[in-house]
């Protein structure tokens, strides 16, 4: 299956990314390279861009899509061992660093990858680099019921999460899960009829939380982000592209302690946390897709960029 991904903000990622000619840049989400491709058109001979996806799928997509491109060096590797990778490449500190969070539409639309729940014969897989951890068929087949529960509460924000994970623990009884079908046929049963036709696809929410789930998405990623932030040069950059509001949260918390000088609670006498402002925000409000943009492209509807710059 060809790789294809629609790149979002393309234009505003790289305005908010400042990138000059000579910096050195990590694109940490690599994906099918549409941001790394306007990050390397952006750079001169003597800058370099480093690419890393955990997904050797889309680091291959990207290898043969800068065949011949010398300045690009191409990791397989999650994110949040940004200092490693750095590390191991003997680069202390870089000018610019942007994650595009989640999934690539390659990965929903390839049925082998079990993302969409409009594949009812998809291995119910969901796991972004399929060398490691566990499946949503082994989270769905083998987590009590209150894991589940609370997966999808938190995750998924579905207000069914109780019905749902307990007519998960009562289908594997009689027949263990194994398609993305298997999971549809139970979400679509424990959603009334009239909550369906209001809100679209009664798995859309469960397959989103357990995606999370398999892919620890949130786990972590605010020490990844502070990570980041303290491996850029002074004016460097941070940009991050979100698409729910779990991610959203964290990155915002995350930039507005960065932009602080005391996070003490608002009770606490004189200042214990010595915590001093690393960085400030490029823009105070997120920015959005373009009303053409998100017509154009359904999936950027959700999409918010945040940016930091390191003082
Ligand atoms: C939305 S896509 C990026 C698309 C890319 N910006 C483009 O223009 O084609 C997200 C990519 O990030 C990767 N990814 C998600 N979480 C990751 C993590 N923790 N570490 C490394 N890569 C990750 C996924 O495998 C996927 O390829």
């Amino acid at each position: 299956m060809k790789f294809s991904h629609n790149p979002i903000m393309v234009a505003e990622c790289m305005d908010a990314l400042d990138v000059k000619q000579d910096g050195i840049y990590v694109d940490c989400t690599a994906g099918g390279g549409g941001h790394s491709q306007a990050i390397l058109d952006r750079l001169g001979p003597n800058g370099r861009l480093i690419d890393i996806d955990r997904d050797i799928e889309a680091l291959n997509a990207c290898k043969q899509r800068f065949e011949g491109k010398s300045n690009v060096t191409f990791v397989k590797s999650n994110y949040k061992d940004i200092c490693r990778v750095l590390d191991d490449l003997g680069i202390d500190k870089v000018d610019g660093i942007m994650a595009d969070l989640g999934i690539s539409s390659y990965q929903i639309d390839n049925p082998e990858r079990g993302f969409s729940y409009m594949e009812s014969t998809a291995p119910l897989d969901m796991r972004m680099d399929q060398s490691v951890g566990i499946t949503a068929k082994d989270v769905v087949n083998t987590y009590d019921e209150r894991s589940l529960f609370e997966i999808l509460k938190d995750y998924g924000e579905e207000e069914f999460a109780r019905v749902i994970a307990s007519n998960i623990v009562k289908q594997r009884q009689t027949k263990p899960f194994e398609t993305c079908g298997d999971l549809v046929e139970v979400t679509d049963k424990s959603i009334p009829a009239a909550v369906k036709r209001k809100r679209g696809h009664s798995a859309k929410k469960t397959f989103q939380a357990l995606r999370i789930e398999v892919n620890k998405e949130l786990d972590g990623l605010d020490k990844a982000l502070r990570d980041m932030v303290s491996r850029l040069n002074p004016n460097g950059r941070l940009v991050i592209l979100t698409f729910h509001s779990l991610e959203d949260r964290i990155v915002k918390r995350c930039f507005n302690d960065c932009q602080t000088d005391c996070i003490c609670p608002p009770s606490a006498p004189i200042c214990v946390c010595n915590h001093r402002a690393v960085g400030k925000l490029v823009n105070k409000k997120p920015i959005v897709p373009s009303a053409e943009e998100q017509q154009q492209n359904s999936r950027s509807c959700s999409c918010k960029l945040r940016a930091l710059q390191k003082l």
